[in-house]
């Protein structure tokens, strides 16, 4: 592989002490392989907890953080928060975070630079709906998204990037993107990329498939010359996360 294959696992609101304990065992167990970067994002309130059983080597994320260091903002957390208790990476504008609790592009934007800026690795999310995807505007809307990204990402940062593709109408349904589907739009991205930053950031950033990747469908998704990982929500939760893992190694 040209790139270290991701694999992430986002637990969206869902676990508590014991399944999240039954998730540590597998995961230290099965899923450390020196071939595959593996990255689980627990709900915020168990960050520390994770952090503290995991493996070393198996990174924490933060699900979504805001854009400053601190203040008088109700129920968020910030990015130093997350470094803070010793996890390097967040998650930012997931779809949920876009279309549940309405977040812009622009803000997005703002909490991809503030994380960079504190030392975080960030993987933001981008994707289209399904309605976007059946009028044509599949590049259209995933290019507006991006946009809002690379502004804020600096060239000395973009080897802390890992950009997830996440087609809405993926997410949870268990419709997954075809293989073919995927590449496309990775191969649109990469050539995106080249274009508005630089041909070496498309050429090594990693660009992870997200919506509905499963033991089953893993194996030939990994297989496209674009794909370079998961973010995996559902089957993160489960064993069939160290089949998912295995499909980059
Ligand atoms: O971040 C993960 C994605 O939203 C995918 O979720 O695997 O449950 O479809 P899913």
């Amino acid at each position: 592989r040209q790139r270290k294959f991701f694999a992430g696992g986002n637990w969206k609101m869902n676990g508590n002490k014991k399944g999240i304990d039954d998730i540590i065992h597998f995961l230290n167990a099965d899923c450390v392989d020196p071939n595959v970067e593996v990255v689980v994002a627990p709900p915020a309130v168990y960050l520390e907890y994770v952090r503290q059983k995991l493996n070393p080597q198996i990174g924490v994320a933060g699900q979504n953080c805001y854009k400053v260091a601190s203040g008088a903002f109700t129920g968020d957390i910030s990015a130093d928060m997350i470094k803070d208790v010793s996890c390097n990476w967040v998650i930012l504008g997931h779809s949920e975070r876009r279309n549940v609790f309405g977040e812009s592009d622009k803000l997005i934007g703002e909490k991809v630079k503030y994380a960079l800026s504190v030392g975080l690795n960030v993987l933001p999310c981008i994707g289209e709906k399904l309605e976007e995807r059946e009028a044509g505007k599949t590049e259209e809307v995933v290019f507006r998204q991006m946009q809002a990204i690379i502004d804020n990402i600096s060239p000395n940062e973009w080897n802390r990037v890992v950009i997830a593709y996440e087609p809405v109408w993926a997410i949870g349904t268990g419709k997954n993107a075809t293989p073919e589907q995927a590449q496309e739009v990775h191969k649109g991205l990469r050539n995106w990329l080249s274009k508005k930053v630089s041909s070496e950031v498309a050429e090594k950033v990693r660009i992870l498939y997200g919506g509905s990747v499963t033991a089953a469908n893993c194996n030939d998704l990994a297989a496209k010359p674009d794909i370079d990982g998961f973010l995996v929500g559902g089957a993160s939760l489960k064993k069939d996360f160290i089949t998912i893992v295995k499909s980059g190694s």
